[in-house]
């Protein structure tokens, strides 16, 4: 299982798309979802989901952006999906996720890209231009605004009585069918390059002996799944981009090619949390600290620590480990709180109690 993160700063459509398509199979996961504003309306839209939403403000990302990065290793997140995210995503972070930064625009990149080109902008300055097509285009994120190695593009005709307003909704059309696409075509990158033996596998495989009523267990590949799934005609020696949707509307489709190059181990500090059958530890409770400092400091503060003592290992099956870190984070505080306050009542007490 791969476990995908959102970034998403608007209505989050893409994100709810991309969420429905992945979480009921058992290759890819929506992790979680990261907003940088408040009210971004994809909060709402992953409520039935399920998915959790972190708002994490625009201070952090250009002030602290290792925090996030934390944050996605401690889920153990492979792949970084931009959706609709208009923040500035920091070297820092892109670095910490070599390749596994991808990012989805409404045109045909290089075209009405940059900094300044995003949503409606696109469309406005597409029509203006008196395009006779425009279309989406999913990217590997670097440095630069829009630059990034295309992974997949779609094209969309332009209509003589196009509006921005009605190309901007067929292109988000195409997105919730291109997005999941590219997702898919990324993890599979991801696979090839994170299986050391691929090669050393396939020739094992060849070398095998083969039994008429037992064929070797060759794994499949996404495009080959769901090609089972859509019962389409799929030969992956010829074909370089995952079958179409049927009946769906592209025109045209490229995939880059893989670039050896380009082929980097990811490094996760944090044990894959999240990550099928592992889990990270669980964090301290302090529960005993906890109830002594109740009992022989001072009381109020004292109780707030049991009850993040017991937030912890809740949170903690709940399989929200992030929770549970700073729950106990919390215990501990209340804890030095509750040690502080009975030192300084029990040093005024006996003083006082003297006269
Ligand atoms: C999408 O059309 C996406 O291509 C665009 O924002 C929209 C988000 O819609 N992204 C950019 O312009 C990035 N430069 P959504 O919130 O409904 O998914």
């Amino acid at each position: 299982m791969k476990n995908i993160a959102i970034l998403a700063s608007g209505s989050g459509t893409n994100a709810e798309n991309i969420a429905r398509f992945f979480n009921n199979g058992n290759r890819i996961r929506v992790a979680m979802v990261i907003t940088n504003r408040k009210n971004a309306g994809v909060i709402e839209r992953m409520k039935p989901l399920g998915v959790d939403v972190e708002y994490v403000p625009n201070r952090v990302w250009d002030e602290a952006p290792e925090r996030i990065v934390e944050m996605l290793q401690f889920r153990g997140i492979d792949l970084v999906v931009l959706a609709g995210f208009m923040h500035y995503v920091s070297p820092v972070i892109i670095n910490a996720f070599p390749n596994r930064v991808i990012n989805i625009h409404p045109s045909l990149l290089p075209a009405y890209g940059g900094k300044g080109m995003w949503g409606h902008h696109v469309h406005e300055a597409v029509m203006a231009a008196g395009e006779k097509k425009s279309g989406v285009t999913v990217h590997y994120v670097d440095e630069e605004f829009d630059s990034g190695e295309i992974l997949m593009q779609q094209e969309v005709e332009i209509y003589p009585d196009d509006t921005a307003e009605t190309l901007e909704a067929r292109i988000h059309k195409a997105e919730y069918e291109l997005y999941p696409r590219a997702i898919a075509a990324a993890v599979h990158r991801l696979d090839a390059n994170d299986e050391p033996g691929v090669g050393e596998a396939a020739v094992a495989v060849e070398a095998a002996p083969v039994s008429p009523s037992e064929p070797p267990a060759v794994p499949k590949s996404v495009e080959e799944e769901w090609a089972d799934v859509l019962k389409v005609k799929y030969d992956p020696a010829s074909a370089t981009v995952p079958p179409p949707v049927p009946g769906g509307s592209q025109i045209r489709q490229t995939v880059a090619p893989q670039e050896p190059q380009r082929r980097q181990q990811f490094q996760q500090p944090v044990a894959a949390a999240g990550a099928e059958g592992e889990r990270p530890a669980m964090p301290p409770t302090f529960l005993l600290w906890s109830v002594l400092c109740t009992i022989c400091c001072c009381f109020p503060p004292g109780i707030a620590a049991i009850i993040f003592s017991m937030m912890v290992s809740s949170r903690y099956h709940n399989g929200d480990y992030e929770g549970a870190a700073r729950a106990s984070r919390m215990a501990e505080i209340w804890i030095i709180v509750s040690f502080v306050l009975g030192v300084l009542s029990a040093s005024l007490y006996i003083p006082l109690s003297l006269f």
